[in-house]
């Protein structure tokens, strides 16, 4: 069974805050999705798993904890998860990197997928599904869906704002999956934007519209 964590916390809700002020900027928005990713990355990686080695300090030896040779990929769901790589990316630099094409339809709000390309050994890896926005769930979904069928066991899902409706929606689809979210906002209005929310965040982040 897997763990939702809403990680409330002051500084991501800070960023957040500023994320939905329709007057903060690309570059702005930019970096506060990889400030906030980075947090979030920091919470999420909480149980990876060390084991103890030698160290010798100026004053003695002792056993001390390193992170065991557990292997990560990053796989960002495209375009907006993308603004979350470099976050993570600082706190594990030697990940590998993978992509999901993405797409909601404008009209029915189900993705379709236009591109895929993941990291060699993926079934063996601890993988993290980096997606600003949770909405519907069906992208979530549908990716989670995805990096399963190549044999992925270990998945942790992150976004900056879920809506219930979504998180429901992917713990349901996927209960064995670790979910962590920035936010969880009030509802999905009838475009199935996230309310309050930010807007769409792919256009945010690439001053697309
Ligand atoms: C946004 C967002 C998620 C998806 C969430 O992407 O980044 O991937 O919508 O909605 P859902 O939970 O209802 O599936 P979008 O499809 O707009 O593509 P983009 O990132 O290329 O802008
Ligand atoms: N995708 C976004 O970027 N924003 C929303 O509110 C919903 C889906």
């Amino acid at each position: 069974m897997g763990n939702t964590v809403i990680l409330d916390h002051p500084l991501i809700r800070h960023k957040i805050t500023l994320l939905r002020d329709e007057r903060t900027g690309t570059r702005d928005f930019r970096i506060l999705v990889e400030e906030i990713a980075l947090l979030m990355c920091y919470e999420a990686l909480r149980d990876l798993p060390t084991e103890l080695v030698a160290v010798k300090t100026p004053i003695a030896s002792a056993m001390e904890p390193m992170i065991t040779g557990k292997k990560l990929a990053v796989v960002p769901i495209l375009r907006a998860g993308l603004g979350m790589v470099d976050g993570i990316l600082t706190l594990v630099p030697s990940a590998k990197v993978g992509h999901i094409g993405l797409c909601r339809d404008e009209v029915t709000h189900k993705p379709h997928e236009y591109y895929c390309k993941l990291p060699g050994g993926i079934a063996e890896r601890l993988v993290i599904l980096p997606d600003p926005m949770l909405a519907t769930g069906g992208s979530a979904i549908q990716a989670v869906d995805f990096i399963k069928a190549k044999g992925c066991t270990n998945i942790k899902f992150m976004c900056v704002i879920a809506a219930p409706e979504g998180l429901k929606a992917l713990q349901t689809a996927h209960p064995d999956i670790d979910i962590y979210v920035g936010c969880l906002d009030d509802h999905l209005n009838e475009n199935a934007y996230i309310v309050p929310g930010l807007g769409d965040a792919g256009d945010r982040i690439f001053g697309t519209k």
